[in-house]
């Protein structure tokens, strides 16, 4: 039984990493893989950067680069956000001459250089843009595909309004060089010679006093031209002005290109922009929803791939106010299903500033890239990393799933009649009526009731609407479900400390700052996905797992 289970799974794994055929095309508001009729790929990236002062891809002072790749891919992630500083493509006495050896060295970074010698010496020695390449290949062997993003032009930290890399004309961003470039990495990256790389991302948060709509609508269309007439296959994918946080221009004026199906449009977004802490948390996250929406949301409606090319938290898990942003965050994304590329992979930085081995507290991994440094944080996020539908992945009907977006989590069946949080892969359909009624989409006869205060919520049997709750989905985040119950008090659906659905008070509906709805949220997400089986089809052994892994990767 085990070994056929074994076999099977083998063949699935086998069967989905071959159809994976590159490269990727827009059709509407999602990006698809044309080789593979049109189905939908959803990116799921992590930001691996490598435009900082040593122009090195960071982290290969601590790891082989091959394991690396491999902790990404185990991590869920299909794609890297790959980040480099422009001179690494314009600056040859730069790019082609210098070694890595000689870039680590330049700041006195001899802990990197032993490093090296120990995880990656062959790289040591290469010239950087020949490390560069190195490093798209390896992600290309374990099949992850790559953005390639001009973060900045002279190599350093990003960004401030005045650091002189903001806006075409500032003293490091001359447009012609950009666009020369941007034509070099298009032709070096060629689909012929790097197949994994599958989108370039122009330019990274456009900022500063030099910003104006007039010069964006210019140079960045020309950059998309330059960038597709050298390199046809790839996404162009082009950010808005305000630290790629403004696109809303696009609303009265579209941006117009020769080319189609291959025009994506990309956002950041981080908690630390603004406080998640001196008003109802509810009033927030129903405002910057809303800001979003406004600034380039729409633009989904319009026909076109949002790509959240930046988001993320402090992963020490402490810092009340990013903690906050990422539950708004994850009702948004999984709401709106958007491709997104977390903020970051770095554990730490051989040099940011002028601080040697600098710790990167937003890093999946941890300061020596060795493991995770917050599995509870990555599992929540993982909830977003399978797409909810799109074309090809319509297994059925699109039906509401109920997403928790502070655990990651979705309301998924205890027992027969009773509910609790799980694996969104289990998530129980549901159908909210016209009449206000939440009944199951595949046991119809099934609709959600609150009995009592304080006690679990339950399924029953659904004759008419008069047996069911009504619910209202109320406060300002529109996320709390509200209903009344058998003696005329008004509930909100919870969670309890066994991950139990719940009817409790309803939380801060008039609130001030201190109030947490948070365990209320939830958030009604379209899906079209099969739901697995609840007993687990094939139970992964650690052995098998490792197993797994060493055949497929000869
Ligand atoms: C890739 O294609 C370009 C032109 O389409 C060609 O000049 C180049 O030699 C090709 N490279 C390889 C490695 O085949
Ligand atoms: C991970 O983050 C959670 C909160 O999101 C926090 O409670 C926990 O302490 C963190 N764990 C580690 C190992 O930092
Ligand atoms: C959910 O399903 C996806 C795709 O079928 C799979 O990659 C993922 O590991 C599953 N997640 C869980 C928690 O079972
Ligand atoms: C309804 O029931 C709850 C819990 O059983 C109780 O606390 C509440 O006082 C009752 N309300 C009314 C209006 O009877
Ligand atoms: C917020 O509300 C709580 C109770 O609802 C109250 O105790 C607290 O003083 C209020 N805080 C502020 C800052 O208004």
């Amino acid at each position: 039984m085990e070994r056929f289970f074994f076999i099977s799974l083998f063949l699935l794994l086998l069967f989905v990493t071959t159809t994976f055929a590159l490269p990727l095309s827009t059709d509407s508001r999602w990006i698809v893989d044309d080789g593979n009729k049109g189905r939908r790929v959803k990116l799921t990236c992590v930001n691996w950067p490598s435009h900082l002062e040593t122009a090195v891809a960071e982290g290969l002072s601590k790891q082989p680069m091959d394991s690396i790749a491999e902790k990404i891919v185990s991590m869920g992630f299909n794609c890297v956000r790959l980040t480099w500083p422009l001179y690494l493509a314009t600056d040859e006495s730069f790019s082609d001459i210098m070694t890595v050896r000689q870039s680590l060295l330049k700041f006195g970074l001899f802990e990197a250089v032993s490093g090296f010698q120990v995880h990656n010496p062959t790289v040591l020695d290469l010239p950087l843009i020949k490390a560069f390449q190195e490093v798209v290949a390896c992600l290309g062997k374990h099949r992850v595909m790559v953005i390639l993003d001009n973060h900045i032009s002279q190599p350093g930290w990003c960004c401030s309004d005045n650091d002189g890399n903001g806006f075409f004309g500032d003293k490091h961003l001359n447009p012609q060089v950009w666009i020369k470039g941007l034509k070099k990495m298009a032709s070096m990256f060629a689909s012929n010679v790097s197949s994994n790389v599958v989108g370039m991302s122009l330019r990274n948060e456009l900022r500063g006093p030099k910003q104006n709509i007039k010069d964006w609508y210019m140079y960045m269309k020309k950059g998309a031209e330059a960038v597709h007439s050298i390199n046809p296959d790839v996404l162009v994918i082009v950010s808005g002005l305000n630290y790629a946080t403004d696109l809303s221009f696009l609303r009265d004026k579209p941006f117009e290109v020769s080319f189609r199906r291959k025009l994506v449009f990309e956002i950041h977004w981080y908690g630390f922009w603004n406080s998640w802490e001196g008003d109802s948390l509810n009033k927030i996250c129903g405002r910057e929803t809303e800001n979003l929406m406004k600034m380039s949301g729409f633009l989904l409606e319009k026909g076109f791939p949002l790509f959240v090319s930046e988001f993320g938290i402090d992963q020490r898990g402490s810092n009340a106010n990013d903690n906050k942003f990422l539950s708004c965050f994850m009702a948004l994304a999984a709401d709106l299903d958007v491709d997104w590329a977390l903020w970051t992979l770095a554990g730490s930085y051989y040099i940011r500033d002028k601080t040697i081995g600098s710790d990167e507290t937003y890093g999946v991994l941890d300061w020596d890239w060795s493991s995770i440094r917050n599995s509870t944080i990555l599992q929540m996020i993982s909830a977003i990393q399978t797409p909810f539908t799109g074309p090809g992945l319509m297994e059925t009907q699109p039906k509401k799933i109920m997403f928790h977006p502070s655990s990651g989590l979705c309301i998924v069946r205890k027992s027969l009649f009773q509910l609790k949080l799980g694996s969104c892969n289990r998530s129980e359909s549901w159908k909210l009526s016209s009449h206000q009624v939440l009944s199951l989409t595949e046991e119809r006869i099934l609709c959600l009731k609150a009995y009592e205060k304080g006690k679990a919520v339950k399924l029953r049997l659904f004759f008419s609407d008069f047996h069911c709750s009504k619910w209202k989905l109320l406060s300002d985040s529109k996320m709390q479900l509200l209903s009344v119950t058998k003696n005329g008090t008004i509930v909100c659906l919870d969670v309890d400390s066994y991950s139990k659905i719940v009817m409790r008070s309803c939380k801060c509906l008039q609130g001030n700052s201190s109030c947490d709805p948070r365990s209320q949220w939830f958030k009604l997400v379209t899906s079209s996905r099969r739901r697995s089986k609840s007993k687990p089809f094939i139970q992964i052994s650690p052995y098998s797992k490792t197993f797994l892994q060493k055949a497929l990767s000869v």
